[in-house]
């Protein structure tokens, strides 16, 4: 069995990196009790941007998903702070700058919404803003995102795993690959203007997995953090988090997800074939061609300097993976 739930006295930060820290609760979230829309934290009023980016003049309101048992249990110490997770973001359809995206995604129209999974499979699904948090029971997972710039986070998503999706459209025998993509939109995204204001990207984002990939029990589409809907600068509405892989991989704001039979191509690896590969599986063995992937910044407090780092382990701790990459040279930059 892949999934386990970790005792919480293992969840202890000098253990971060000696382990995966993966848990998953799906009683907590079972049934869907979300409270509905408006449910806004009082955040500290000096901050530019309260929790979720329901900045003061912000029209964007996430919502309750659930009171989280799981956060409010486990020392707060192992898990980034909130305000951080919200407010040092890639998105670069928002901007390239880490806090780019927080102050410009705010006006971001996430309903109505449109996601469809279709391709190689006998049922094509098409799901609306609502069905992303009713299709499916939600779990909590707190999960460690590791950027391929060589920094991490330890991140509690909420979410169903994308396997639950691709069941119940069937794929056919022939579907070996899923591409997704996310939603192009140059009027509410303004990195997609122009490759200059999107650092070089062609929109829209897009990224893929292999199916057996895709079909693994960690890899998870999110609709939620901290307790509440996603905010836009996280992936509002649904994104995919893989937690082995480097943080490129997980795509947000989803509105396609097609099954294949050639291998998808991906937005970092097109742009930079030698930097960035379709795997990109987390390995500290193999480093970036302009620096190494030996260790990584957790980010804590923001402290820009050594103080939090920690070494990198190879799949980002979650060693159950391996059996996917059995025939595979991971010495080899992939
Ligand atoms: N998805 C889209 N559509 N556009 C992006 O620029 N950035 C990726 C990934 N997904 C990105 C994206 C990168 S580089 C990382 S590290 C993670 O999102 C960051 O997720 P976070 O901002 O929630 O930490």
């Amino acid at each position: 069995m892949l999934i386990r739930t970790p005792k919480l006295s293992e969840l202890k930060e000098n253990q971060l990196t000696a382990q995966s820290v993966y848990s998953n609760r799906r009683n907590i979230l079972k049934g869907l009790g979300y409270l509905g829309a408006g449910a806004l934290l009082t955040g500290n009023k000096a901050n530019a941007f309260n929790l979720f980016g329901t900045a003061d003049k912000s029209p964007f309101k996430t919502r309750d998903l659930s009171f989280s048992q799981l956060t409010s249990e486990i020392d707060k110490q192992i898990l980034t702070p909130d305000q951080k997770v919200i407010s040092h973001n890639n998105f670069y359809e928002f901007g390239t700058g880490k806090s780019d995206p927080v102050e410009a995604s705010q006006n971001f129209k996430v309903d109505p919404w449109t996601l469809k999974i279709d391709g190689l499979v006998e049922e094509p699904i098409t799901l609306g803003y609502e069905d992303l948090y009713k299709a499916f029971d939600l779990e909590e997972r707190i999960y460690r995102l590791r950027c391929v710039e060589a920094w991490s986070m330890v991140v509690p998503w909420i979410g169903f795993p994308l396997q639950k999706l691709l069941q119940k459209a069937r794929p056919l025998s022939s579907a070996k690959y899923v591409a997704f993509e996310t939603l192009y939109d140059p009027k509410q995204m303004p990195g997609q203007k122009s490759r200059f204001s999107g650092g070089g990207i062609d929109y829209p984002y897009v990224e893929g997995l292999r199916l057996d990939e895709a079909s693994h029990p960690l890899t998870l589409m999110s609709v939620g953090l901290y307790g509440k809907t996603l905010p836009p600068q996280n992936g509002a509405p649904i994104r995919l988090v893989v937690p082995w892989k480097y943080g490129f991989k997980s795509i947000k704001s989803v509105v396609s997800i097609r099954l294949t039979d050639k291998m998808p191509p991906t937005t970092w690896n097109r742009l930079a074939p030698s930097e960035y590969g379709f795997y990109a599986n987390v390995n500290p063995q193999v480093d970036h061609p302009r620096w190494s992937q030996g260790s990584e910044r957790l980010i804590t407090t923001g402290n820009l300097f050594n103080r939090n780092r920690v070494a990198t382990k190879m799949f980002n701790g979650y060693e159950e993976v391996a059996p996917l990459y059995k025939d595979m040279d991971l010495t080899r930059y992939i």
